[in-house]
């Protein structure tokens, strides 16, 4: 059976576009893969966060990913910092990694931009990912397209370490949704969505009650205009509820043209607001039965202890043909 491997950050309130993009593709390839989702704890703290709201974060996404319909018992569902080969293969790969190639990668880039001081953390980052993914030989990585550069990263490193050590890595494929793998902000469509902008009304969260997801989007900027009609270069606002839509009401975008011809941006955006809420609102209800019956720590704890027995494995396997010398038990 072929594997998949994915992870989200635990630093902040997820987001519609981090469900869109990545989350209800997990669900689907759950069926067909031996699937590893992950919190990726280790990669959040390479930007500052308060302890106690990384620990209620972690557990927070950690029982979204079973609310939006992963079955713990089918994939492993676990913290990257309970598996702690992730960090081992994380520095090997980092060796193997050039400057010039984490100075490229736009997201540090983005995140960079004018601090005064940056973590070493937040460069070596995509060399993590890269080891989160090769420490399972993960055939396909369900993500959206903002991380289609660390993606390309990881494949060369994989490429590299055979290339320097013989064939051990599986090239990885990265894998979008057709519609929606980069939905944009809903107060201004040059920018993603984004759990880290400051501006609440930018994005939709996961746990956002029906009324405040009404208000939401009923504020998106749109054009001054009056047709929906799908056309991202000209009409970036439209054409992302348009995407939001087709996701959430599972009608393919060509079809949500036709549906809402001669209908007012307002009337659109009722519906895009229902078809959100259709989606979220038994979502966050199996969310709060998860949180309260406290089955989430023996979820992470299953799902970690399977997920080490790989990942050990790989990391063994990889100090030997690197050099190292084994360790006598
Ligand atoms: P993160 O936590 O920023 O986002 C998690 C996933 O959500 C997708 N996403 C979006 N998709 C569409 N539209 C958006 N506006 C949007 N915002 C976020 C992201 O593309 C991602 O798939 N580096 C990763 C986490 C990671 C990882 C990995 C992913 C660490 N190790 C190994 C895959 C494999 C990240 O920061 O995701």
């Amino acid at each position: 059976m072929k594997t998949v491997l994915s992870g989200i950050q635990p630093s902040g309130q997820l987001t519609l576009g981090n469900y869109i993009g990545a989350m209800k593709n997990f669900v689907k390839l759950q069926h067909d893969y031996q699937c590893n989702f992950m919190v990726v704890d280790l990669h959040a703290i390479t930007v500052p966060q308060e302890p106690e709201a990384l620990r209620e974060q972690s557990e927070s996404v950690a029982a979204l990913f079973i609310a939006a319909g992963i079955d713990p018992n089918k994939s492993n569902v676990y913290l990257q910092s309970h598996v702690p080969p992730h960090a081992e293969l994380g520095w090997l790969l980092t060796t193997l990694t050039s400057m010039g190639e984490l100075e490229r990668m736009t997201q540090f880039k983005d995140k960079a931009e004018g601090k005064d001081s940056v973590g070493a953390g937040l460069f070596v980052y995509p060399s993590l990912m890269a080891a989160d993914i090769l420490v399972y030989n993960a055939d396909l990585v369900p993500v959206g397209d903002d991380q289609k550069q660390h993606l390309e990263l990881t494949r060369d490193l994989a490429s590299r370490f055979n290339h320097r050590y013989g064939e051990y890595f599986t090239i990885p494929e990265a894998y979008y949704p057709e519609v929606g793998a980069r939905i944009m902000s809903l107060d201004d469509a040059s920018k993603k969505m984004s759990k880290s902008n400051p501006n609440p009304g930018s994005h939709i969260t996961l746990l956002d009650p029906p009324d405040v997801i009404r208000k939401k989007v009923s504020r998106a900027t749109t054009d001054s205009g009056s047709e929906v009609r799908y056309d991202p270069k000209t009409k970036p606002e439209i054409s992302n509820l348009m995407s939001i839509y087709s996701q959430c009401a599972g009608v393919p975008i060509k079809d949500v043209q036709a549906k809402f011809e001669g209908v007012m941006y307002g009337g659109f955006k009722k519906a895009v607001a229902e078809s959100i809420i259709g989606v979220l609102e038994p979502l966050q209800k199996s969310y709060e039965e998860i949180r309260q019956s406290g089955q989430i720590h023996d979820i992470l704890a299953q799902g970690a202890e399977r997920a080490l027995e790989v990942a050990t494995r790989t990391v063994d396997d990889v100090k030997e043909r690197m050099g190292f010398l084994p360790r006598k038990c």
